[in-house]
C-alpha cells in the first residue's frame, strides 16, 4: 500500500528491485546465459560439449581457473583433491549430535561450518595459500561428508574414502558400500553422476551463489560462505525444488495419476500448488540442461533397468503444461530440477538425498565466484538499501499504559 514513488524521492537515489531481477550485483568472467536463447556457458565453453566430453573435476578446474586444465594440470589437481578426502576424526562425532532422521542439507551446511575450527590453517582469504588448500579440503571433503550424512540417516557404518578411486565413485562407495565388503562401481552410473555434476556446476548469480559472494564481501572464510551457500540451497524454490518435484510426482501418483486435474489446481493457484521444476528467472525459453537430463532420465533408467511409472508421470505433466496457455503465456518451461530426481532415485538416492548432490555439483561454481569476489578491486561489503514503511517517529509508552 506505501506510495513506492514518493518513497524513492525520499530516501535519496535509490532502486527498487525486489529479487533483484534487474540489478546486476557483480562484473563476471565465469558463466554465461542468455535466457530468451536457452544458452549456458561456462567461461565459453557450451553446456553441451561439457556435458558430452568433460569430467566434473576437469570442468571444476576450468571453473575455477578460468582454462581448461592441460593433462599435468589436471592430474596435480586430482590427486590434490584425492589426498584431502578424509574428515578429521573429531568431526565423525558431530554426525552423532543430529537427530537420525534429520534433513542431510543441514547436516552438510553445519559440517561446512565446522571446517573453520577443524582446519584453521587455511582461512585467510587473501592467503593464496589458504584458498588453494580450503578449495582442495572442499571439494574433497564434500562428497564425504555428503555420504556420511546419508550413512548416518540410514543407521549405517561409515566407510573411509578409497583414495584409489575417483571423486565420483568414491562417493558412491562411502554411500552404497559396507565396511569389509567390495564394493563394484556401476560405470554407468558414475558417468550419469559425473555429467549430473558437470550440469549443476555453475549458474552464475542465482540465490545460493549470491549468498556465498554477499557472506564472502564481509571477508568471511571460504567454508563459512560455502556453508551458508549451502543453506540457501535447500530451500524448494532454489535446489530443494529437486526434492518437491519427486514428491509432486508421487503426490500425483498416489492421488490416481490425473495430470490434468493436477495441472488445473496450478492453474488456480490453489493452496499455492505450484508445478515444481518449472519456470526460471532467467530462462523463458527453455533451460539447456533440462534438455540434457531428460535424455540421460530415459538412457539411465534403461541402462539401470529401472523403468519408473514416475518418468511416465512426469513426460505426461510437461507435455500437459507445455500445450496450456497459462504456462505458454507465462513462459514456464521445465528446469534442471524437472528430471534429474528421477534419475537420482534410478541411482538409489533417497529423495532426501537429492539436493545434497546438487550441492556437491555446485560446489566448484561457488568456490569461481567466491574467488572472483574476493579479487575484485571493486568489491565492496554486499548491502542492500531499503524502502522504509513502517511507523514514523513516536514516543514510548509504559507497559501498564498499552
Ligand atoms: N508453477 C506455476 N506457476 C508458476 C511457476 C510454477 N512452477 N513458476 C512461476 N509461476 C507463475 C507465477 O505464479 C507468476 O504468475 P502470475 O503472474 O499469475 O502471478 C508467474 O509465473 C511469474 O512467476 P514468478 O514467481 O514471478 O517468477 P520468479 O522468477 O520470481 O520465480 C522460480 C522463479 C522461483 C523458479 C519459480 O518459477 C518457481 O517457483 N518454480 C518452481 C520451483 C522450482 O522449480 N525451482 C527451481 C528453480 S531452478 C534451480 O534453482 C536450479
Amino acid at each position: 500500500g506505501a506510495d513506492v514513488s514518493k518513497l524513492l524521492s525520499s530516501t535519496g537515489l535509490v532502486t527498487y528491485d525486489p529479487g533483484f531481477a534487474n540489478t546486476a550485483s557483480c562484473s563476471s568472467e565465469i558463466t554465461y546465459i542468455d535466457g530468451d536463447a536457452g544458452i549456458l556457458r561456462y567461461r565459453g565453453y557450451p553446456i553441451d560439449q561439457l556435458a558430452e566430453h568433460s569430467t566434473f573435476l576437469e570442468t571444476s578446474y576450468l571453473l575455477i581457473h578460468g582454462e581448461l586444465p592441460t593433462t599435468d594440470q589436471l592430474a596435480s589437481f586430482e590427486n590434490n583433491i584425492r589426498r584431502h578426502t578424509l574428515l578429521h576424526e573429531d568431526l565423525k562425532n558431530f554426525f552423532d549430535g543430529f537427530p537420525s532422521d534429520a534433513h542431510p542439507m543441514p547436516v552438510l551446511s553445519s559440517a561446512v561450518s565446522a571446517l573453520s575450527t577443524f582446519y584453521q590453517d587455511s582461512l585467510d582469504p587473501f592467503s593464496q595459500h589458504d584458498v588453494e588448500l580450503s578449495t582442495y579440503r572442499l571439494l574433497a571433503k564434500l562428497p564425504t561428508i555428503a555420504a556420511y550424512a546419508y550413512k548416518k540417516s540410514v543407521g549405517q557404518p561409515f566407510l573411509y574414502p578409497d583414495n584409489s578411486l575417483g571423486l565420483v565413485e568414491n562417493f558412491l562407495r562411502m554411500t552404497f558400500g559396507f565396511p569389509a565388503e567390495p564394493y563394484e562401481v556401476d560405470p554407468t552410473l558414475a558417468k550419469a553422476l559425473d555429467r549430473l555434476f558437470i550440469l549443476h556446476a555453475d549458474h552464475e548469480q542465482n540465490c545460493s551463489t549470491s549468498t556465498v559472494r554477499l557472506v564472502g564481501s564481509s571477508q568471511a572464510n571460504l567454508f563459512a560462505s560455502v556453508s551458508a551457500g549451502i543453506n540457501a540451497l535447500f530451500g524448494p524454490l532454489h535446489g530443494g525444488a529437486n526434492q518437491s518435484v519427486l514428491e509432486m510426482l508421487e503426490g500425483i501418483r498416489a492421488a490416481g495419476g490425473d495430470v490434468g486435474e493436477f495441472v488445473t489446481k496450478v492453474k488456480n493457484k490453489e493452496a499455492g500448488v505450484k508445478l515444481m521444476g518449472f519456470g526460471h528467472r532467467v530462462y523463458k525459453n527453455y533451460d539447456p540442461r533440462a534438455a540434457i537430463v531428460k535424455k540421460s532420465a530415459d538412457e539411465v533408467l534403461e541402462a539401470l533397468g529401472k523403468r519408473d511409472d514416475l518418468l511416465d508421470i512426469a513426460i505426461e505433466l510437461e507435455q500437459h503444461a507445455l500445450a496450456d496457455d497459462y504456462f505458454v503465456e507465462r513462459k514456464l518451461y521445465p528446469n534442471v530440477d524437472f528430471y534429474t530426481g528421477l534419475i537420482y532415485r534410478a541411482m538409489g538416492f533417497p529423495t532426501r538425498m537429492f539436493t545434497v548432490l546438487f550441492a556437491i555439483g555446485r560446489l566448484p561454481g561457488w568456490i569461481a565466484q567466491w574467488n572472483e569476489m574476493i579479487n575484485d578491486k571493486s568489491t565492496r561489503i554486499g548491502r542492500p538499501r531499503q524502502l522504509y514503511i513502517g511507523a514514523g517517529e513516536r514516543d514510548y509508552v509504559e507497559v501498564e499504559k498499552r
